[in-house]
């Protein structure tokens, strides 16, 4: 079976193709190398994995002969769609670029999938979609109404998926992600953005004696601590639930959206925390006003994803901010190597 993973040398993408491979997938990864990393290329091609094959294809898609390229190569079962734009205060900077990628580059995925009769997408939708919390947990069918472009650009896409169903019968899962923490188990691939914008990267990079100190945003949030309250939800678990995603698609499954998280909530403070016991080290830290466009308080409603595709997640806070401080060890090793 030929699964075609755009982004698949990113973060979320890279460890979803370890997940495919070792499922027995063969997986084909598309990606233009922008945001993704040749070196995670290079060691997911190097898993030793029985019997599942790995193809690399560089390629933008935003054109289409790129595009056309991979499935003239091979054939195609299903694709998990990755590649995006991803960041929130870019994206309403820019707007222009986020919707021309994002949804233009979907756009003609999905149109050179209808040529070649590929049927079924798995999608990396976001809690973005809904915006501002109307009630917590947010369940399925929470209003979306999304607050910057990135969630925008995201929801349109769903409403793309929904329209293509009912005109060329292309059946997608979309899959909206909380916050997405932690890296592989055996520290092959992990988070690797530049800049670094997220939570826990950023607190754990502010443990190196060259790190910068790390900067809280907002603590007068009407939460338990006065800051932001979030589902952090594991890489490896999130993987297992777009396998699960995959199978239910290539069972025959319907159009379908689930939100993936944990049902649990984390403040801004206890995962600083989390961090400095993991780390065992006294992180440096600096009280800041608010960020733009935070909202106090995000967590999942995971029932429905539990109930169609038997999900469950498995892993702990803490046991993302371990895997994710091991990566940052490595990470930082790389980074020395090539600098000297
Ligand atoms: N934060 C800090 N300091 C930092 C980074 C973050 O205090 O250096 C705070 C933020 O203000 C926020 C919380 O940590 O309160 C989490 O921030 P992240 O940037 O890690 O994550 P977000 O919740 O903003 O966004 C993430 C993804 C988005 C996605 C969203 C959906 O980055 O792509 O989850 O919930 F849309």
């Amino acid at each position: 079976m030929n699964i075609l993973v755009t982004g698949g040398a990113g973060y979320i993408g890279s460890h979803n193709v370890i997940a495919l491979l070792e499922a027995g997938y063969n997986v084909i990864i598309f990606d233009n190398l922008e945001l993704g990393h040749i070196e995670t290329v290079n060691t997911l091609k190097s898993l030793n994995t029985k019997g599942s094959v790995i193809d690399f294809i560089e390629g933008n898609l935003l054109l289409l002969q790129d595009v056309e390229s991979v499935f003239s190569k091979h054939h195609i079962d299903a694709i998990i769609h990755f590649a995006a734009y991803s960041q929130v205060a870019e994206s309403v900077k820019e707007p222009l670029k986020y919707y021309y990628n994002n949804v233009l580059g979907t756009m003609n995925l999905l149109s050179t999938a209808i040529d070649y009769d590929v049927k079924k997408i798995v999608f990396s939708s976001t809690a973005a979609t809904y915006g501002e919390p109307v009630y917590t947990p947010i369940d399925e069918k929470h209003p979306q109404n999304p607050i910057n472009t990135y969630g925008r650009t995201k929801l349109m896409i769903e409403n793309i998926m929904d329209d293509y169903d009912k005109a060329y019968g292309i059946k997608s899962v979309r899959l909206r992600y909380f916050n997405v923490a932690g890296a592989d188990s055996q520290n092959r691939v992990g988070e690797w953005h530049n800049p670094e914008t997220h939570l826990i990267p950023n607190i754990l990079k502010s443990t190196f004696n060259n790190g910068k100190v790390f900067q809280m945003f907002g603590t007068d949030y009407d939460t338990k601590d006065g800051t932001c309250v979030r589902d952090y939800i594991n890489v490896e678990d999130l993987a297992q639930a777009h396998l699960l995603a995959l199978k239910y698609l290539l069972n025959g499954g319907e159009t379908n959206y689930f939100n993936l998280g944990t049902n649990e909530g984390s403040s801004v403070k206890e995962v600083f925390d989390v961090c400095e016991k993991v780390t065992g080290k006294k992180i440096p830290v600096e009280r800041k006003p608010r960020r733009a466009g935070d909202p106090a308080t995000l967590i999942a409603d995971n029932k429905k994803a539990k109930e169609v595709l038997g999900w469950t997640p498995k892993k702990t806070l803490q046991d993302s901010i371990k895997t994710a401080y091991a990566w940052e060890v490595e990470l930082s090793k790389r980074l020395s190597n090539q600098v000297k």
